[in-house]
């Protein structure tokens, strides 16, 4: 049985750990992705801001690419990590680290080009969205570029069985005392797991593009109808992203290709039957936190479903 993450209503500061660093930085598929939209976006001399720098690789990669300068961002105490690794590897005298929230960090220049990834299971749940555009809008020099340029979140209808079974339908009464209450929260959660291609019960659709060439924090509501490809009963929402990490890079965590994110489950309170070609609308609301005290909120609600005549 996989473990389960809840995302909501906050994410936890696991980025003390050094275990989830091995996760990102050995994750062949994500930092080869990021080499080859770093190689082709980084010139030589240019400066470069790294949002969320972690362990300190991506800045390491745009270094070696040719940057003149990084400005490596990371407000968790891993940036000690991160000096100890420049130092190793003779990158010291042209990194500046900065120990703090990016929102408080200022540079004293501005940047060529603004790299990150702060991509949630969900995509925009660790504060993508709201970080790169406070980024742009301060640190980046008219017309410089980001890595990764937008972001996608896909959805499909799905019947999943490990999750259900163990997390949601799991929740019986113990000793006579009614449990229900907690069947209720762990439906609220959504869950990291591998989604089979044979989960899948309609093609994706893709829910939300956030460019942030444009980004608008103002949040966003999507309805889409899928159309069942078979008979089955849905009993959640599967859902992935893939970002556009340079005209010509694109990195994707779907249950086609193997990435440390994996898929997330959405889970239903009650599963819906559909019969081959019906259709499901449902309804996707994004909210972003804009403001500290705002939280991100994923709202998954189906809607109605339309019989195959
Ligand atoms: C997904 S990890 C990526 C780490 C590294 N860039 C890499 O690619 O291996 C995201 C990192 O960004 C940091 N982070 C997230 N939001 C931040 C913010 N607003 N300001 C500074 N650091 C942030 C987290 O602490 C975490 O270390």
């Amino acid at each position: 049985m996989l473990d389960p993450v809840e995302l909501f209503p906050e994410v936890p500061n696991l980025y003390e750990f050094p275990s989830v660093h091995a996760d990102m930085v050995y994750d062949e598929r994500r930092v080869n992705a990021y080499k080859r939209a770093i190689d082709s976006t980084v010139k030589k001399g240019d400066i470069v801001v790294d949002v969320g720098s972690g362990t300190g690789l991506l800045s390491f990669l745009c270094l070696q690419a040719g940057a003149k300068r990084v400005h490596a961002i990371e407000r968790s105490p891993v940036i000690k990590w991160a000096k100890l690794l420049a130092e190793k590897n003779g990158f010291s005298d042209r990194i500046v680290f900065h120990n703090d929230d990016a929102r408080n960090v200022e540079i004293g220049e501005k940047a060529d080009v603004v790299v990150s990834e702060l991509i949630g299971h969900l995509a925009f749940e660790e504060g993508m969205a709201e970080t790169i555009a406070d980024t742009k809008a301060r640190l980046l020099k008219k017309g410089g570029a980001l890595i990764p340029q937008k972001v996608t979140l896909h959805a499909a209808i799905v019947n999943e069985k490990e999750i259900y079974d163990s997390y949601i339908n799991g929740w019986k009464n113990v000793c006579e005392i009614d449990y229900s209450v907690m069947r209720e929260k762990a439906v609220q959660q959504a869950y990291v797991t591998d989604i089979s291609e044979r989960d899948l019960l309609s093609r994706s659709m893709k829910i939300i593009t956030v460019d942030f060439s444009q980004t608008n924090l103002d949040g966003y509501i999507n309805t889409s109808t899928f159309t069942a490809l078979r008979n089955g009963f849905v009993n959640g929402i599967a859902l992935w992203f893939d970002a556009q990490l340079s005209s010509s890079v694109k990195l994707s965590s779907s249950p086609w290709t193997k990435t440390h994110w994996k898929q997330c489950f959405v889970p239903f309170d009650k599963a819906i039957e559909v019969t081959m070609d019906d259709k499901l609308s449902i309804s996707f609301e994004l909210k972003f936190r804009v403001y500290s005290e705002d939280s991100f909120l994923l709202n998954v609600t189906p809607l109605k479903r339309s019989r195959n005549a």
